[in-house]
């Protein structure tokens, strides 16, 4: 049985992620400060799957916490690293915590599969390296777009840095540009906990459909789309987890020639803000309040993924609607204290 290391396991992805590598097996271990998340996802995700996986508490931006915690783990057949600071705002408000932090716990681990090259790596990264793509649907070789944010920064440099390493050390490692992953576990057991006002337009939506928040307003209404909002490629946190499964077995299969392979996970359909909104109201019978308000500042019109690389290299398309992420993630709301 092989032991995989998941960072940030108590996470939206990363517990997603934690529950189906125990459906496929894995021996998991979770490494999470609960940042960003909560102890009770660890039920969630013993209730799902039928085991609890390991969980360490431990701050893995801190050298010396990290190093021991990994000592005593010598013998790790992968490592997917999701732990890190991911809100925009903030990281422009706080550029040193997200630095200090994204790039910290990064390094820490490269020291680790440094010193043990069979272990390999999938690093967490965003379709926000793209920028505004110059054309759409956005394949890996585009050009990476100076960074709007500290946060798109630890991404971008994120993945040179790994390049870097994996390189000169002989290990192996996949990068996985997220679009924008939405949605929850279908069993409502596992899903997003945005702490505060959500950022993100899916949260929001069903927080406001729960009556927890006025105001649902749309971010600009008159970009060069086809009804004047902006584009995103939306993709349900399922698919998400099962293509790091994907990607971790390409690496023990030894496939690929490069050290550091990159894949965008989307599914390829860009979808409008309305017609998220459309999207929600289908699925769950719930009218939404919303006005238009200007554009969001860093906002781009449109981004969705061109997934032939994924589909051709890992063997994974992503399965589920848009309509299925907007029924689990209104499931999910409905679980959640002051719904
Ligand atoms: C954002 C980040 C991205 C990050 C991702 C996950 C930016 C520019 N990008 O993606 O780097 O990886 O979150 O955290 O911040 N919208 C509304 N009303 C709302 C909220 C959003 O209209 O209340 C619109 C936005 O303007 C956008 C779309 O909905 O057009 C999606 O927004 P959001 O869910 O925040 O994701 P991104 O901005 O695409």
């Amino acid at each position: 049985m092989k032991t995989v290391l998941v960072t940030g396991g108590l996470g939206f992805i990363g517990s997603h992620t934690t529950v189906e590598l125990l459906a496929r097996g894995y021996r998991v271990l979770v490494a999470d400060n609960l940042a960003n998340t909560r102890r009770e996802v660890l039920d969630g995700i013993a209730s799902i799957a039928g085991i609890r996986p390991t969980w360490a508490n431990v701050d893995l931006a801190d050298p010396v916490a990290c190093r021991s915690f990994l000592a005593g783990h010598p013998d790790l057949a992968g490592i997917i690293h999701f732990a890190a600071h991911k809100a925009v705002g903030e990281s422009v408000q706080k550029p040193l915590a997200y630095y200090r932090n994204n790039f910290g716990s990064l390094l820490n681990l490269l020291e680790f599969t440094a010193e043990h090259p069979r272990c390999g790596l999938i690093f967490s990264s965003s379709c926000t390296v793209y920028g505004q793509a110059d054309q759409l649907p956005v394949c890996e070789d585009a050009p990476i777009k100076p960074a709007e944010s500290p946060y798109g920064n630890t991404k971008q440099v994120g993945e040179e840095i790994l390049r870097d390493v994996a390189k000169a050390h002989g290990f192996r490692a996949i990068a996985l540009r997220y679009f924008n992953p939405i949605g929850a576990h279908p069993s409502a057991k596992i899903g997003e906990l945005p702490l505060g006002v959500p950022q993100n337009l899916v949260p929001f939506i069903t927080q406001s459909a729960a009556g927890l928040r006025a105001g649902l307003k749309v971010f600009g209404n008159d970009y060069a789309t086809r009804d004047g909002t902006a584009v995103r490629d939306y993709i349900h946190v399922v698919d998400v987890a099962l293509a790091h499964i994907d990607a971790l077995e390409r690496l023990f299969a030894g496939k690929g020639s490069e050290a550091v392979e990159v894949f965008n996970l989307g599914t390829g359909t860009g979808s409008t803000v309305l017609e998220v909104i459309a999207a929600f109201e289908r699925a769950t019978g719930k009218k939404l309040q919303w006005d238009f308000a200007p554009r969001r500042p860093g906002d781009v019109v449109a981004a969705y993924a061109d997934t032939n690389k994924a589909a051709a290299e890992l063997g994974w398309r992503a399965e589920r609607s848009l309509d299925q992420c907007m029924a689990d993630a209104w499931r999910w709301q409905q679980t959640l204290p002051g719904r």
